[in-house]
């Protein structure tokens, strides 16, 4: 039996997004558009909003030393330029409930929702987008930053913009390529204003983006190997590349993998989450090691799958265990692993039904309950090493 040992401070931990748990979030583009019929309601959600001590409780009953979790832009800024400091007051709790349980805090500032004020005038393709998402990033931080060492602005800008722009199934519905490409331009700008004003009201901290990336692979074909080639480039590179030197470390989501020219044996072959999505052993290595470039510390901060019978997610954990330790053989600069997802919680246009958690959440009574494969990851979060 061999034990991959990890460096020592890594953290172990799991993500978790406001919308999608905290409940009770109604002046977002979402609820209205959830309002409208065109996505399903996150309700109360898992009640995290008013449960996050005891679901922090859990998080440290299973050895974790980590915890991502998001700050909901519309709770903090309601109206244009009036920021809650009742809110505030909320998060600074959240921040407290994970220090007394020695979890390591890291926030983000916008996972996909907008606030409906912000989303009404244009969202991000709006001219002044930049600066009034970098006040509520600076507002934020002014109040809350010594809480927190690692702070992430956005949460997959790829993801946001193909689904809202290009797919047209999130708000704001569209399916526009121009407007897709030119979002993706301005989220970015929006990150490097948040930056320079993040660092300038407080330059102890660490800020980067959560940027979702897929392995992406071909067969020998040419034509194959080139739509790899560009999609790695796109995909994965483009909007790091835009944000270069305004970030101080990396966040990878990672869920997807895809073969250019896969056989239908291969794909008929492969293990598959409740989304039908590829749980590919060591696309977690692979998308590491294409981080590599960046010379920046690496958070792995999302990477799950939906299990409802929890038949493969201990293994999917395990396979992330290895690929997390031989990326730093490899000599990435691996710095923790945050799984999606703590809690059972709102899959955007799918509802309640995948389940993503860690721990099943019963929404009709909020009960919890950890899942095995929960025991399996505690015992990695608490020998800082896979035992193998
Ligand atoms: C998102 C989460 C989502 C998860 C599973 C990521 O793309 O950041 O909000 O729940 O994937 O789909």
């Amino acid at each position: 039996m061999a034990e991959l040992k990890f460096p020592a401070g890594f953290l172990w931990g799991a993500s978790t997004a406001a919308y999608q748990v905290e409940g009770g979030i109604e002046n977002v583009d979402w609820a209205q558009a959830a309002r409208e019929g065109k996505v399903p309601p996150a309700g109360r959600a898992a009640d995290f909003y008013n449960r996050f001590e005891s679901d922090f409780d859990i998080a440290a009953s299973l050895s974790m030393n980590a915890q991502r979790f998001s700050i909901e832009w519309a709770r903090i800024e309601p109206e244009e330029g009036k920021f809650d400091e009742k809110q505030i007051e909320h998060y600074r709790a959240v921040f407290a409930a994970l220090k007394v349980r020695g979890l390591t805090p890291v926030p983000n500032l916008w996972h996909f929702t907008l606030p409906l004020w912000f989303s009404q005038r244009g969202g991000f393709l709006h001219e002044d987008a930049p600066e009034v998402f970098a006040r509520y990033c600076r507002f934020v931080v002014e109040r809350l930053g010594s809480e927190a060492d690692l702070w992430l602005t956005h949460n997959e800008p790829m993801v946001y913009s193909a689904k809202g722009y290009w797919d047209g199934v999130w708000p704001p519905f569209l399916k526009n390529p121009l407007r897709h490409l030119r979002v993706i331009s301005a989220i970015a700008a929006a990150h490097r204003a948040a930056y320079r004003a993040m660092k300038e009201a407080r330059p102890a901290i660490q800020v980067g983006i959560a940027k979702h990336n897929i392995f992406f692979e071909s067969n020998w074909n040419p034509l194959n190997m080139l739509r790899c080639a560009l999609s790695d480039r796109f995909w994965n590179h483009r909007f790091l590349r835009l944000i270069a030197g305004y970030q101080d470390f990396i966040g990878l989501n990672h869920y997807h993998h895809r073969k250019f020219g896969a056989t239908a044996g291969e794909r008929a072959a492969a293990v598959r989450s409740d989304m039908g999505w590829e749980l590919h052993p060591t696309s977690l290595y692979h998308c590491l090691v294409g981080l590599k470039r960046y010379g920046l510390p690496v958070y792995v901060s999302e990477h799950g799958l939906a299990d409802a019978a929890d038949s493969r997610r201990a293994e999917f954990i395990r396979n992330a265990a290895r690929s997390l330790h031989r990326a730093l053989a490899d000599g990435v600069p691996v710095k923790g692993y945050l799984h999606w997802s703590m809690l059972d919680n709102y899959e955007w246009t799918e509802g309640f039904g995948p389940r993503f958690g860690l721990v099943e959440v019963d929404y009709a009574t909020q009960t919890r309950r950890i899942r095995e494969s929960a025991y399996v990851y505690k015992q990695i979060c608490e020998k800082n090493a896979l035992v193998d």
